[in-house]
């Protein structure tokens, strides 16, 4: 594992930048191919992938949404020149993208989020890797993007449901959203869970592939997440709207709640008075939690940047990025070491306890607050199962307790804090206690 963070240190290209062409999702779907209506038993792989993402996979219906209402409002709302389907602020995440001279003559936009969105350019790792004989290592020289690699899977799932930033760019930016773009929110171990799989982690995948756990796949998204959200903070290209800073980047649900509804508290870990734009934390909070285990000195760390950053959010944009370069860098620390890191029996109580306190001081009053830590949790309690860590009748409770968490977070627009509370509770009554 520890060739992991060396190999990523030099970020990955992503596939729709990188310079191999897209042959489209057809040339993979053939029936001996990724095209098969059941998995097949002699091989390594299922072979159904195809049908898994066509019917069950929202990816393949990416593009088509581009053509409903909703997206044509949007397009109109935003004065594109051209529908929603044929713009490239839309295509670049509704579909796979690459510049023209990079596409195939099977290549089609309309496949959506297709396989090379994900998987890169086929050209030139196509033919190899169809013969079985190419190793996982020379597919991979060969244009193949590392999926099971964690860094490199935040790295490309945040691209399309946060944003990426860097030359080449796309972000759902508050105008966007204020066209009708939904809210968008992600978490890797629980979204790789509902995407739903392709493909399964058996003796023959743990041959050809490092397998990673799912706590510690959680950890490095959260890290990714809050480094390219700093990204964006530090850009001022990004970072900022006219006088104003990307609204993107703050709260939703601070500004968008209604005026009879008076709920504000104070919370320890921003130090804000009441009134003032909240810059969106969640991902930073996990990132403390997570962090307390592998590295205190950069939570500790983290928990002034966090106040900090805070501070700085309400003096303005250049304040803002300047605080944002701190947490960027200890975000990137802790990235290495999470990919080193084994999270064991004692890091997932720990890792529990974490989140547990954390939202029983008080902390969990923001809607995305809430909604990330019950993905947090899900991913503990599921990995606790995994690994043997609770029994039965732990099991059992747990997850009666967590049908109380999801119940409290359904609906962003009439979250209750102390409904969350009492879920909080009620899992850590039943939570292992080492
Ligand atoms: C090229 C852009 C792109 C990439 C890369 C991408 N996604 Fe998505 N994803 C989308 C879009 C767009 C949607 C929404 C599709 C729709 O409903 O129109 C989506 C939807 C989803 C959904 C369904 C969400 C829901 O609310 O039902 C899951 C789960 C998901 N993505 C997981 C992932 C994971 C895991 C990765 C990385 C392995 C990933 N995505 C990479 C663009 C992308
Ligand atoms: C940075 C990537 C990104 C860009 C740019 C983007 N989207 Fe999306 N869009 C997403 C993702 C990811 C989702 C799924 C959100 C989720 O469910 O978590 C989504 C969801 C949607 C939905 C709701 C889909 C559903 O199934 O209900 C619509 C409609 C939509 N986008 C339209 C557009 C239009 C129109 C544009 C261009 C103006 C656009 N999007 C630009 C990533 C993007
Ligand atoms: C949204 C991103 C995404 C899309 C779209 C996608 N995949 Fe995957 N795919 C993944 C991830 C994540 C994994 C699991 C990690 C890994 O093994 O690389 C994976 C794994 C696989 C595997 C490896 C199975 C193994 O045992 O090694 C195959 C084969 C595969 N995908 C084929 C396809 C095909 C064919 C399509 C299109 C029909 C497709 N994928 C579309 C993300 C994606
Ligand atoms: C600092 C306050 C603030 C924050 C934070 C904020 N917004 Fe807004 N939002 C506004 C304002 C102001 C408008 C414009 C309202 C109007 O035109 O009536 C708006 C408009 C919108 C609209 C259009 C509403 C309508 O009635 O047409 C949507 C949707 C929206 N925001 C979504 C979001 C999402 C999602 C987030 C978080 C990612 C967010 N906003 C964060 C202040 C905010």
């Amino acid at each position: 594992m520890l060739g992991l963070w060396s190999q990523l240190s030099a970020a990955e290209v992503l596939p729709q930048y990188a310079k191999d062409t897209h042959l489209g999702v057809v040339t993979c779907a053939g029936s001996t191919c990724h095209g098969a209506l059941e998995p097949w038993q002699q091989s390594n792989v299922l072979q159904n992938e195809y049908i898994t993402w066509q019917r069950q996979d929202q990816h393949a219906k990416a593009y088509a949404t581009l053509l409903k209402e909703e997206s044509k409002r949007i397009a109109r709302n935003l004065k594109l020149e051209r529908p929603a389907h044929e713009s490239k602020i839309c295509l670049d995440c509704h579909s796979d993208n690459p510049p023209p001279n990079l596409r195939g003559a099977r290549f089609q936009l309309s496949d959506g989020v297709g396989c090379e969105a994900c998987h890169g350019g086929s050209v030139r790792y196509l033919g190899l890797h169809a013969t079985g004989v190419a190793t996982h290592a020379e597919n991979v020289q060969n244009g193949l993007y590392p999926t099971e690699e964690p860094v490199a899977r935040a790295q490309l799932c945040l691209s399309c449901h946060f944003g990426s930033f860097g030359e080449d760019s796309k972000f759902v930016t508050h105008r966007i959203m204020g066209a009708g773009h939904p809210r968008m929110s992600f978490e890797l171990d629980t979204f790789t869970a509902i995407q739903p799989a392709h493909y399964r982690i058996d003796a023959d995948y743990r041959k050809r592939k490092p397998v990673f756990s799912g706590v510690q796949v959680w950890a490095i998204g959260q890290a990714m997440a809050v480094s390219q959200t700093m990204t964006a903070v530090i850009s001022s290209k990004f970072g900022r709207d006219g006088i104003f800073p990307e609204l993107v980047l703050f709260d939703c649900h601070a500004c968008h709640h209604p005026m009879s509804d008076v709920r504000w508290q104070p919370r320890a870990s921003t130090g804000l008075p009441p009134g003032v734009p909240r810059l969106g934390d969640a991902n930073l909070l996990m990132l403390i939690i997570a962090a307390k285990q592998v590295a205190p000195d950069v939570s500790s760390a983290l928990g002034g940047q966090l106040r900090g950053l805070h501070a700085a959010a309400i003096q303005g944009p250049d304040a803002m990025a300047s605080a944002a370069r701190g947490v960027k860098e200890s975000a990137d620390r802790l990235l290495a070491a999470f990919a080193k890191h084994s999270f064991g029996r004692a890091d997932l109580v720990a890792l529990l306890n974490g989140v547990l306190g954390m939202g029983l001081g008080g902390e969990f009053l923001d809607y995305a607050a809430a909604e990330q830590a019950t993905m947090a949790m899900a991913s503990i309690v599921n990995a606790m199962r995994d690994t043997g860590v609770t029994d039965e009748a732990q099991r059992k409770a747990l997850d009666a307790a967590m049908n109380r968490a999801y119940e409290a977070v359904g609906k962003d627009e009439q979250y209750k804090p102390a409904a969350f509370v009492e879920a909080l509770k009620q899992i850590q009554a039943a939570a292992p206690k080492s």
